[in-house]
């Protein structure tokens, strides 16, 4: 766009809402992306080192707090603070304490991958957790849980970014199961937890048709089980991919610790214990070892 240009509050290019955030495109030139993006309070969000050393971001807090969680050591970041990004060798999290606004400059075009697709997706999960009156946010909890994992796994960049989407979407599949069998109270029939069992399956489907296909994998792996005892394959140790083993441990977790519609949220501590039990036998050691450092950390457990 050539020569001046004003804007008024509130014009964008374009505009993505998800659970935790909205972000504004509000230009775009030579690779350069510049957003304005709101985090609501209580969401975490991360910073992801990018595949180019060369990229640069820069983020500069309009209002609200974000607390920042590096090295052990927790700082608090206000109105006209800012930071920036280049080089990172991991992620680094962060945690909006009350709404927070802030400016996002990043020299690679980074608002393109929250397309059609992406919001199409978002809007998915949405309506598979709004079904489910259990599940709420669940989806976006085993996306943080993973990427911690990730972060102490040291896991690639890419592949840290792949296991960040799938987690998010791994229960996409959910939404072709009937609500009364996902609210069920009691125990379900045969043929009900046979429908359960497709939305991995269906999930994998419902991505292969768009450009997020390289999921698909991960996504129908995530109910199973290093023994063979999983589903919908009944696959084995390496047979599957490491992505969807710590899927399957974050998961499980936070299914354990939230209420569900058969019975009461279970304490951190137990569902820990509970994963530990089934160390080597259904879930990954590492990944269970790996996890159970990270509650740690947080203070979660003991
Ligand atoms: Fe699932
Ligand atoms: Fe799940």
């Amino acid at each position: 766009m050539s020569g001046l240009n004003l804007f008024k509050r509130g014009t964008n290019i374009d505009i993505v809402r998800q659970f935790s955030n909205e972000l504004s495109l509000l230009g775009r030139e030579n690779g350069v992306d510049i957003m304005y993006q709101t985090v609501f309070k209580d969401k975490m969000f991360y910073v992801y080192p990018s595949e180019d050393p060369e990229t640069y971001e820069f983020v500069y807090i309009l209002s609200g707090e974000i607390e920042y969680e590096g090295n052990g050591e927790k700082q608090i970041l206000k109105a006209h603070d800012y930071f920036t990004v280049k080089g990172l060798k991991s992620p680094e999290f962060f945690k909006a304490k009350t709404d927070v606004t802030y400016l996002w400059i990043i020299t690679e075009p980074t608002f393109h991958q929250l397309s059609e697709d992406h919001r199409n997706l978002n809007d998915l999960i949405k309506k598979v957790e709004s079904r489910d009156r259990y599940t709420f946010n669940h989806s976006e909890r085993v996306a943080v849980y993973s990427m911690k994992v990730a972060k102490k796994l040291k896991l690639d960049t890419a592949t840290a970014n792949k296991l960040n989407r799938a987690a998010e979407l791994h229960d996409i599949g959910k939404i072709n199961v009937p609500v009364e069998i996902l609210n069920k109270p009691g125990k379900l029939t045969k043929d009900e937890f046979d429908l359960i069992k497709k939305h991995p399956g269906d999930g994998a489907d419902m991505v292969r048709k768009t450009s997020y296909s390289y999921l698909a994998e991960i996504i129908e792996q995530h109910h199973e089980r290093i023994d063979g005892s999983g589903y919908p394959f009944g696959l084995k140790g390496n047979e599957i991919t490491l992505e969807a083993k710590i899927i399957a441990v974050c998961d499980t977790y936070d299914a354990m610790t939230d209420d569900r519609a058969y019975r009461k949220a279970l304490s951190p501590q137990f569902a820990i214990d509970e994963l530990n039990r089934l160390s080597g036998i259904q879930y990954e050691p590492k990944v269970v070892q790996t996890f159970e450092e990270v509650l740690k950390e947080e203070g979660i457990i003991n």
